[in-house]
């Protein structure tokens, strides 16, 4: 087994709904900062961090906490936000019950998600009630409070303790959710003060300042892409393994699915930006790295060195190789791959490349072929299994792992037992099992919830065992 593949998640998910494959359970959510290994953050946080106040009397520099819940993508994401508070002189708090500003990196994917967030930032309360924070601010724009100003990104907004101002906890609803719910969050939640979008989360430190400065609720959402710039963060919480986002986005539009909603369409960064990212954590001392996306195999992008070769686009694959390349990078891997665009080019890189880790989370969803019709996933049951066959002839010792998903609307015994049955064939290495749930702006959601939960909940059950067991028997044989 690759490095890579022993990790403890190498779906990436981060879920603790139940209905996660028992043998592969994922951490249920990352908070940010992670306990310790923060070394190099730290020193630099403490050395100087605005260059001006550190022996202003009774200085304090907010302090922040991220909570993660979702997929590895927002735990890149919280790194990148973590970043970049840290580069304007915030710092990172150990819990939120310490933390001045409290920032939830949410997921919209399913409800039970966000009804964890909901319970989640509902508890914030009784830090609010028990612990009157003072958080101290106080600018050289800072003249009228009542004016808004932009501060930029160059001129950090400095605190010290000639102004205070009582003020709860504050509170910021970031990622998908943010998205999904804009500013209907802040009825949802009156806790709430800031909302942002994942492709804002870019102008976070002026959503913060432009809420400190005028003490009103903050909404940044509806931007398409990211700057990229927005990647260029000091911040990794890992020693040995980081991600690296490569596409974000997703145009194939699985009609249960959110995301091309909350995320936007499909777009992929330079693959020069991505490989110098790559360099400067290897330099960091990043041994294992996992390439990021919704879609990772429609990946396309220019590279100034292909251009200087003739050639213009840069496919998937390609990436893999240029990254293949990389010196004092030990082993690399990928999520998520999408079953219409994986094919034996892929595999066959896959197996050629020593560094490329020999791991495919291809998530079936359903092995009804009517089922995944509607569902708009553009394969068919025979296709799958057949890919999934080739992955595993060509790939030596592969990993392959799947999402699957029951009680989708109208699912009945059959298209369940056609579920069943290719579990069974296939022989996935872990399975993510979920309860369909209805969710907004998607197709799905036109369609009747008509699969009682008992019935979603026995189905889920029925998988969840089967894998189990072929765990057990695969362990003892
Ligand atoms: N209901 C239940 N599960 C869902 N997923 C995506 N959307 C939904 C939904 N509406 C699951 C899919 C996907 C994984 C990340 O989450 O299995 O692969
Ligand atoms: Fe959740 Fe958004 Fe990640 Fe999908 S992309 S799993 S909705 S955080």
């Amino acid at each position: 087994m690759s490095k890579v593949n022993s990790r403890k998640d190498p779906s990436g998910r981060m879920d603790t709904d139940e209905d996660v494959s028992a043998k592969h359970l994922p951490q249920s959510v990352s908070d940010l900062p992670v306990k310790s290994g923060h070394r190099s953050l730290r020193g630099q946080v403490d050395e100087n961090p605005c260059g001006i106040v550190l022996n202003a009397p009774r200085t304090r520099h907010p302090k922040v906490f991220i909570k993660t819940f979702g997929c590895q993508m927002n735990a890149r994401d919280s790194e990148l936000v973590a970043g970049m508070l840290i580069k304007k002189g915030y710092r990172l708090g150990e819990s939120a019950e310490e933390a001045d500003i409290v920032l939830f990196n949410t997921c919209s994917v399913r409800q039970k998600a966000e009804d964890k967030v909901w319970s989640e930032i509902g508890k914030i309360k009784t830090y609010c009630q028990f612990q009157n924070y003072k958080l101290q601010i106080t600018n050289d724009k800072l003249k009228d409070k009542n004016k808004k100003q932009k501060i930029s990104n160059s001129s950090p907004v400095i605190y010290h303790s000639n102004q205070t101002h009582n003020k709860k906890t504050i509170v910021g609803l970031i990622g998908c959710m943010a998205e999904n719910y804009q500013k209907e969050a802040f009825k949802k939640s009156p806790l709430i003060d800031i909302v942002v979008g994942p492709n804002n989360i870019g102008s976070i430190t002026n959503v913060l300042d432009d809420f400190l400065i005028t003490r009103k609720r903050q909404v940044a959402v509806g931007r398409k892409q990211r700057r990229e710039g927005v990647y260029n963060t000091e911040f990794i919480s890992g020693k040995n393994h980081a991600n690296v986002i490569i596409m974000e986005g997703c145009n194939n539009f699985c009609s249960y699915c959110i995301v091309p909603y909350v995320r936007g369409r499909e777009r992929s960064r330079s693959a020069d930006a991505i490989i110098e990212e790559i360099k400067g954590l290897v330099q960091k001392g990043i041994k294992e790295i996992t390439l990021l996306g919704q879609n990772v195999n429609s990946y396309t992008a220019h590279s100034s060195g292909l251009r200087a070769h003739g050639r213009n686009k840069l496919a998937f694959t390609d990436l893999l190789k240029i990254v293949n390349e990389i010196e004092g990078l030990e082993s690399f891997d990928f999520v998520t791959s999408h079953p219409k665009d994986a094919n034996t080019k892929l595999f066959k890189t896959m197996a050629e490349l020593p560094k490329c880790g020999k791991f495919l989370h291809l998530p079936v969803q359903s092995g009804s072929d009517r089922i995944l019709k509607l569902m708009n996933r553009g394969y068919t049951r025979k296709h799958y299994i057949k890919l999934a066959k080739q992955a595993k002839e060509i790939i030596p010792k592969l990993r392959l792992t799947t999402d699957g998903m029951v009680g989708f609307p109208s699912e009945t015994e059959k298209d369940f037992e056609d579920t069943f049955d290719l579990m069974k064939q296939v022989e996935f290495s872990a399975a993510y099992i979920f309860k369909y749930s209805s969710r907004p702006h998607t197709k799905a959601m036109q369609m009747p919830d008509d699969v009682l939960l008992e019935v979603k909940k026995e189905r889920n059950r029925v998988l969840l065992n089967f894998q189990k067991q072929l765990h057990k028997r695969k362990n003892r044989g």
